[in-house]
């Protein structure tokens, strides 16, 4: 199961359709979702024209696609009240900078503007080692070779201890996939403040991944949302 499983089967399922990707890289997800409002905001993305012609024959829907050149914080100061003035985000995939504090206001600028029963997916929430989990300058230092979740995770511990608003969890795929929705959270909340997040290390999230996480097996998806497995397409 990974995350363009998931997003198209809560899609066609959950009949959602307004989607916003933050960070979009290739399109590798985003030309493959079929709606005809798709949002996607990337200050780099890496594509061509010829690729979006080209993926507008694969797919249609990709004709009407609204694309944002600017960093996300950008986006959300600059354009998301207009563009989500009469319509809100159904569905939303956040895989932007992969550091808490953007991943944070990511997640809280996406909330902003969803729909009550819209949902938000995170990825990288659950680095498998410390090498993935490293900084961003770690990262930078390895000239950008591998994998990198940084510290989303950190966005996700503090989310679950700080907001008695949303339900939020991780489903145990695809590098994690955290999973958030509007109404009251169905779990214990964890009792840290900001400072004690920040100062976290890889190893004291590998030691309480499933409580601080709320990591869950990946077929939970199916159960908690009421969902039927589904053929990709
Ligand atoms: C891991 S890639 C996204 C992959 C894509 N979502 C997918 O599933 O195939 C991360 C992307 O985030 C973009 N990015 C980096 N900083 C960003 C920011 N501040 N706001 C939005 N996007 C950002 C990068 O340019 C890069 O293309």
């Amino acid at each position: 199961m990974d995350r363009l499983y998931v997003i198209q089967t809560l899609m066609k399922q959950r009949k959602l359709k307004n989607y916003l990707e933050i960070g979009v890289f290739n399109g590798h997800v985003f030309f493959r979702i079929q709606s005809s409002f798709k949002v996607a905001v990337d200050p780099e993305p890496n594509f061509t024209v010829y690729r979006k012609i080209g993926k507008t024959v694969f797919n249609p829907s990709n004709f009407f696609n609204q694309y944002f050149q600017k960093t996300s914080d950008a986006f959300f100061i600059e354009d998301a009240c207009s563009l989500y003035k009469n319509r809100q985000i159904e569905i939303a995939l956040i895989d932007g900078m992969h550091e808490y504090s953007y991943a944070l206001r990511d997640i809280e600028n996406t909330l902003d503007h969803l729909s009550d029963d819209g949902i938000i997916i995170v990825h990288d929430c659950n680095p498998r080692n410390r090498e993935h989990a490293c900084s961003f300058k770690e990262y930078k230092d390895r000239n950008f070779t591998g994998i990198w979740n940084g510290d989303v995770w950190k966005a996700i511990v503090h989310l679950r201890a700080h907001r008695d608003d949303i339900n939020v969890f991780v489903l145990d795929c695809d590098h994690g996939l955290g999973i958030i929705q509007k109404g009251k959270p169905r779990h214990h909340k964890p009792k840290f403040n900001g400072p004690d997040i920040a100062s976290f290390t890889f190893e004291d999230l590998d030691s309480n991944r499933e409580e601080w996480l709320g990591l869950k097996p990946a077929n939970y998806f199916y159960d908690h949302f009421s969902l039927y497995p589904s053929a990709q397409w």
